[in-house]
């Protein structure tokens, strides 16, 4: 080990580099060269963010709102957003004292892990997940403890393989409903179980609800745990504006936890980004409080992609795909053409230009499997499943 390797802190061991970049590199390469690329890597929306949300920004630097914001948001922002947690899951929120706006959904993960998990602590997560939760838990100096979900159960997160990890160490379990990768919504009747077990071991439990209002079940939004009976006060909601309202670069994002977590929060937040621009809160509170049509448009062309794509990849022999009920992912299962997921990601886009993700870059539960992202232009999504019939047409011939 050279002299300066030997000063690199030891919690980079516990956490690699995302699998995804590697897929970002390889487009700039291909791209480079004139190739044209079908995007289902990126999760993100296509969209601008709607003009209205992006002139209350503009007007609100003009006025030179250019200064430091309170560590927890502006008052009308927090008010705005509990709001929406109410609408979303019919509990009461307190914006005063509840909620905390964040630079984006991560930095809410981060800093909830850094206020509750104490080095040793064990944290529960899904397999297949977003990779995030397992590398800010070793971050917090916790340790991730998968909980394996599979396609054959529409990723459900069974009450059981939950309550069989348990062990005294136990501080937290992480739910992300709809989920990233798989597109798949965790029902109310399993949510209840899940709570159940929170309750019964004195769990905190993260619910990752970034996707909740992209959803294509029954009414406008997901089912979220925060709303069962006890739940509230040991939840942390983690959710954002960079999918619904388009603003990934924004870095906005918001918690909401009882006022006694929200505090423990806050402790830690005063010494990570200090607070949000000022000016970009007025851009969101204006997106929370303004027309919401421009959310029902976008909801409207995913469900036209998430059609194309769940009929697309049904009509290819060989290929079998969950229901995914939220978010702009699906995941189907291509293990029957005997290539691994990397390989068959990596056979993709050498040869077809279709850009995925391994399944097993989210976990190994993920194995088998793509990651799609319908966050591109309808047309391009439409375009990709024709060239993917072509691809897997010349693997099986
Ligand atoms: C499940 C999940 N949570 C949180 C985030 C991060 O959101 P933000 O851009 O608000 O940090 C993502 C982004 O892909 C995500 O998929």
């Amino acid at each position: 080990m050279s002299n300066i390797e030997s000063l690199f802190a030891s919690r980079l061991d516990e956490i690699p580099f995302s699998g995804i970049r590697k897929v970002f590199a390889k487009i700039r390469e291909l791209e480079s060269q004139g190739k044209e690329i079908v995007h289902w890597e990126v999760g993100r929306p296509d969209f601008d963010t709607p003009n209205h949300i992006k002139q209350a920004a503009i007007e609100a630097l003009n006025r030179g709102e250019v200064h430091y914001a309170p560590n927890h948001g502006i008052l009308p922002l927090r008010k705005a957003i509990g709001e929406r947690t109410k609408i979303d899951t019919g509990v009461d929120v307190d914006g005063e004292n509840q909620v905390i706006v964040m630079s984006g959904a991560n930095e809410g993960i981060l800093v909830a892990m850094l206020a509750f998990v104490n080095p040793g602590d064990e944290v529960l997560v899904t397999d297949p997940n977003w990779h995030h939760y397992k590398s800010i838990t070793s971050i917090a100096g916790g340790i991730p403890v998968e909980i394996p979900t599979s396609a054959e159960d529409g990723f459900k997160i069974k009450p059981e393989d939950v309550e069989s990890r348990i062990t005294s160490k136990t501080k937290m379990l992480c739910i992300t409903s709809p989920g990233n990768p798989t597109g798949c919504v965790q029902s109310k009747e399993n949510l209840e179980a899940l709570a159940e077990i929170a309750i019964r071991h004195n769990l905190l439990v993260i619910s990752d609800e970034i996707y909740s209002r992209i959803y294509y079940g029954d009414g406008e939004v997901a089912p979220s745990i925060y709303s069962v009976p006890g739940m509230p006060e040991r939840t942390i909601i983690i959710n954002g504006f960079s999918k619904i309202y388009s603003m990934d670069g924004w870095r906005l994002g918001w918690t909401v936890a009882s006022p006694e977590l929200t505090q423990c929060i806050l402790k830690i937040r005063q010494y990570t980004t200090v607070c949000v621009n000022t000016f970009t809160q007025k851009g969101a509170l204006i997106a929370l409080t303004g027309d919401q049509t421009c959310v029902d448009d976008m909801v409207k062309e995913f469900t036209k992609r998430r059609e194309i794509l769940i009929n697309g990849l049904r009509s290819i022999p060989d290929i079998t795909v969950s229901d995914s009920l939220g978010a702009f992912y699906v995941f189907p299962n291509i293990s029957a053409y005997g290539l691994s997921s990397q390989e068959m990601a990596d056979y993709l886009i050498n040869e077809y230009g279709i850009a995925t993700v391994a399944g097993s870059v989210f976990g190994t539960s993920g194995e088998g499997h793509l990651r799609i992202a319908y966050s591109c232009s309808t047309e391009e999504c439409a375009r990709g499943v024709e060239v993917l019939k072509k691809a897997l047409a010349a693997l099986r011939s």
